[in-house]
């Protein structure tokens, strides 16, 4: 049985990074045995500074060494205090770069400039940094294969020329909705579809605090309580105020509406202004106050938009029958209306990092294989 072996270097080890090397721990037989795939992390960065050895880092010393709020530039023989992660990016010898560091919706620094140096080096990108696409998601898709391929499915023009080499890989399903297949089921299974309206909760913060404030919890109790699961962001006002469900729409607009939309063309609500009396009137009602994310085909005569899918984010009562209102607090979802494959619908449960490592796992496979 031949084992095909992967080098992988990490940039940001918190809650995403730390789960990531640990379900290449967990599940290393299993790749083995159903992918025959093994990989070795031969460069790991954090905001401290970088760890780098060709032979593979030891996992266990990295994890640690987070643990006792180390940086990584500290293990010994191994770790780099000269080198930040875009150094990094720009000179391991690796066969694909994770990406899981702070969004910055401003510069998008440090992401993007890491995942330019990685494609511009021919290395394939995992994404669970969304920032990146927010604000160059053209951009990106031209420098790698996602311009040409859609999981796949080949989309080039028939006789058109394939490029002599091919480009790297981008991959960034844990951007939008953790482990959710939000972006396969869009790209891939619903090929051939026309794709009139998506909606979807995709930011699983607001959702615990509105589902935790419906029981009494006071905003804060709501919001310290995801932190302590690890699922707010670094700064949780883009939570809050509804911006990273935004950034998550904009790039399901882009990859699989094919719609070329920035974050301005989002019109933008958050749940700040909502009330623990507003909720549970909504539940009075039989209703369920969620965070929808919208996209909404327009009609050719829309004066209103430029675009093809007008972009929403804001609180919105749904009946509790809707897919999107029968969710805990512990689910994000998505449901998809076309015009030939009916309403499909996924929704996710997660407590924690886990399955967004998972996620970028999944965009991993799809590299190798
Ligand atoms: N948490 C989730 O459930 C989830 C779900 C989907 C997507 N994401 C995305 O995944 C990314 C990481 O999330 P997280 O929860 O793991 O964040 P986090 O716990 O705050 O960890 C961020 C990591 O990035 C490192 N870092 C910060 N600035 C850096 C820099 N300039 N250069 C190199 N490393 C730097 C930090 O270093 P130190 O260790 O030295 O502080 C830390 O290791 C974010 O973009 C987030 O939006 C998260």
């Amino acid at each position: 049985m031949t084992i095909r072996s992967n080098r992988l270097a990490l940039c940001g080890l918190g809650n995403v990074g730390r789960s990531f090397l640990g379900i290449l721990r967990s599940q290393e037989a299993l790749l083995r045995e159903r992918y025959r795939v093994a990989f070795t992390v031969v460069g790991v960065a954090d905001s401290g500074g970088a760890a780098l050895d060709p032979t593979g880092l030891d996992i266990e010393a990295i994890l640690l060494a987070k643990r006792a709020k180390q940086s990584v530039a500290t293990l010994p023989n191994v770790g780099r205090t000269d080198m930040n992660a875009l150094a990094m990016a720009q000179t391991v010898d690796a066969d694909i770069l994770l990406e899981a560091t702070p969004v910055d919706l401003q510069q998008g620094k440090p992401g993007i400039d890491i995942t330019r140096a990685a494609l511009r080096r021919g290395i394939s990108v995992v994404l669970a940094n969304k920032g990146p696409l927010a604000l160059a998601y053209t951009e990106l898709a031209e420098k790698s294969d996602l311009a040409d391929q859609s999981w796949g499915m080949r989309r080039r023009a028939v006789g058109e020329e394939a490029p002599a080499v091919p480009k790297p890989a981008l991959r960034f399903s844990a951007c939008v909705g953790g482990a959710m297949p939000t972006i396969n089921i869009g790209r891939r299974d619903l090929a051939g579809c026309r794709i009139d309206r998506v909606e979807a909760v995709l930011n699983g913060t607001t959702h615990s605090m509105l589902r935790a404030m419906e029981t009494g919890m006071s905003y804060i109790e709501a919001l310290i309580d995801a932190q302590k699961r690890g699922i707010a962001e670094t700064d949780p006002m883009l939570d809050i105020h509804g911006w990273d469900a935004a950034v998550k729409l904009t790039i399901l607009a882009n990859a699989v509406l094919d719609c070329p939309v920035s974050l301005s063309d989002v019109s933008v609500e958050g749940i700040a202004l909502l009330s623990t009396e507003e909720l549970q009137e909504a539940m009075d009602r039989g209703e369920r106050i969620v965070l929808l994310a919208l996209a909404k085909r327009t009609s050719p005569d829309d004066q209103d938009t430029k675009h093809p899918y007008k972009l929403s984010v804001r609180p919105t009562a749904l009946p509790q029958n809707h897919p999107l209102a029968r969710m805990d607090g512990h689910e994000m979802g998505v449901v998809y209306y076309t015009d030939i494959a009916g309403r499909a619908s996924a929704t996710t449960r997660e407590r924690d990092a886990v399955p967004t490592a998972a996620a970028m796992l999944r965009d991993v496979l799809d590299i190798v294989q």
